[in-house]
């Protein structure tokens, strides 16, 4: 069988925890889109590690795979597998041949375009890994495949067909000197390079044959999606989104399978128990904190409201794992939610950070918006009108700290009766039911009503 994992909101949800949480039975993790622009902290036998590319559940024994909606960098898939094997882990990964690729001068392309944005205040806050680049080549039916980094001529007649054309792009219209990462040959050294390893190490997949063939022979398969809901780029906050698409039908498009796969096995949305961003664009239930984000929208300012967010910013470690920048943080927004969840058709929730909440007098949840003068439940189509829209907010009694490992061992029941009433609300809102309750960082520090696995 399968488990899809998509964040419902803007990222950063603790998907990771989850798919290790319910991932014990799963003998493959395929990520289907995003490429390096996902951190995630894996914890393994008390070691910590921080990759970008390398599904977490790999360095779990289980097969990774990176699916052809994926954009790889093979710079960084490589060092990830170096790092791992220095501590003597071994890991399995197979990329789509169809997958595309990286190239260096789609992160100096990344980096000039946020740039000369920047200059009107309408950068992305990406995270600089020419994500967006690799995808609008994808799109413009010029990018590389993982699968032609093993046919030289293919890589030669590619390179040279595309170069050129990123060079004048950086350098004409950008007046940027551009140096070896637009140099065809020093590319074409490199990557072949990159093309025989993969070959040598028996890495290269046709996801969706290798996938199908897997639950053929009864393996189960978990869907790694990264980023969240409200950055894919056809379901997000467009033009502050990423490019791709999170959302569970990505797990489809971006693997081979076909939506009957992904949608005949439980899509498990994963919820903060608050909202977090990295990078711009609106934030109806923002608390002041993080300056100079938000193009167009004012923000709740004030001085309570800066010190909450410094509180949960700091009880939750929310600072991003790939940039390292401090999140924005706000209340848990409900028509967020709802448009997840009806994107994704969610079977199942996964709420984590429970314990950040703990200890605040109060909290509050977007219920819905106003939006000129009229109540709306989901999120508007355009980022302007999002921009707009006034949280109608609800408050919840908070709770105490607790015992988290305690409550997690003694299940749903144990959690602070506030918790649970704030935990119902969500689920009854979106009614679906909640399958796990994350109450700290650890796998044990989990309250778990349903494993979708079994
Ligand atoms: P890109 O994916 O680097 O192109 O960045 C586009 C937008 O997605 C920016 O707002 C990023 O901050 C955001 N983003 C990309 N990856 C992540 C992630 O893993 N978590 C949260 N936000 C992300």
């Amino acid at each position: 069988m399968t488990v899809t994992i998509v964040g419902a909101q803007l990222g950063d949800e603790g998907k990771g925890g989850i798919v290790d949480l319910f991932g014990e039975p799963a003998d493959v993790v395929a990520r289907y889109q995003g490429g390096d622009n996902a951190g995630h902290t894996v914890v393994h036998e008390g070691v910590e590690y921080k990759l970008s590319l390398v599904p977490s559940g790999a360095v779990r024994g289980k097969i990774g795979v990176l699916g052809n909606g994926c954009v790889v960098n093979p710079r960084t898939l490589f060092d990830e597998l170096d790092t791992l094997a220095d501590r003597d882990l071994d890991p399995d990964v197979r990329v789509a041949r169809r997958a595309h690729v990286i190239f260096p001068y789609h992160r100096v392309l990344d980096g000039i375009e946020e740039d000369v944005k920047s200059e009107t205040d309408d950068e992305v806050g990406t995270t600089g890994r020419g994500i967006g680049p690799t995808y609008e080549d994808k799109a413009g039916r010029r990018g590389l495949r993982i699968g032609d980094l093993t046919d030289e001529d293919v890589l030669r007649r590619k390179l040279e067909y595309v170069v050129p054309q990123k060079r004048a792009l950086a350098e004409d219209v950008y007046g940027v000197d551009v140096g070896e990462k637009f140099d065809i040959d020093a590319l074409f050294e490199e990557y072949r390079e990159y093309g025989t390893r993969l070959a040598d190490e028996d890495m290269l997949v046709n996801a969706g044959d290798f996938l199908a063939d897997r639950l053929d022979a009864g393996d189960n398969i978990i869907f790694e999606g990264a980023q969240g809901t409200l950055i894919d780029i056809d379901h997000g906050n467009y033009p502050y989104v990423t490019s791709s698409n999170p959302t569970a039908g990505g797990a489809a498009t971006g693997t081979g399978l076909g939506p009957d796969v992904i949608g005949g096995g439980e899509i498990i949305g994963i919820v903060k128990a608050y909202l977090s961003r990295v990078g711009s664009g609106p934030m109806p239930t923002e608390l002041a904190g993080v300056e100079g984000d938000t193009p167009g929208y004012e923000g709740n300012a004030g001085e309570r409201e800066e010190t909450l967010a410094t509180e949960i910013r700091e009880a939750g470690g929310e600072y991003g794992t790939v940039t390292g920048r401090p999140r924005r943080v706000g209340w848990l927004d409900m028509p967020i939610l709802r448009h997840a969840t009806r994107a994704s058709g969610f079977s199942g929730l996964a709420v984590n950070h429970i314990d950040t909440l703990a200890g605040f007098d109060e909290l509050k949840i977007g219920h819905s918006y106003t939006l000129d003068g009229e109540e709306v439940l989901t999120v508007p189509a355009t980022t302007g009108e999002w921009a707009r829209c006034e949280p109608n907010l609800r408050t919840f009694e908070g709770w105490d700290d607790a015992d988290w490992e305690a409550v997690a061992a003694d299940g749903y029941d144990a959690l602070p009766e506030n918790a649970q009433t704030y935990l119902d609300y969500i689920s009854d809102e979106l009614d679906t039911p909640i399958y796990a309750v994350g109450v700290g960082p650890g796998r044990e520090q989990s309250v778990v009503r349903e494993r979708p696995f079994e």
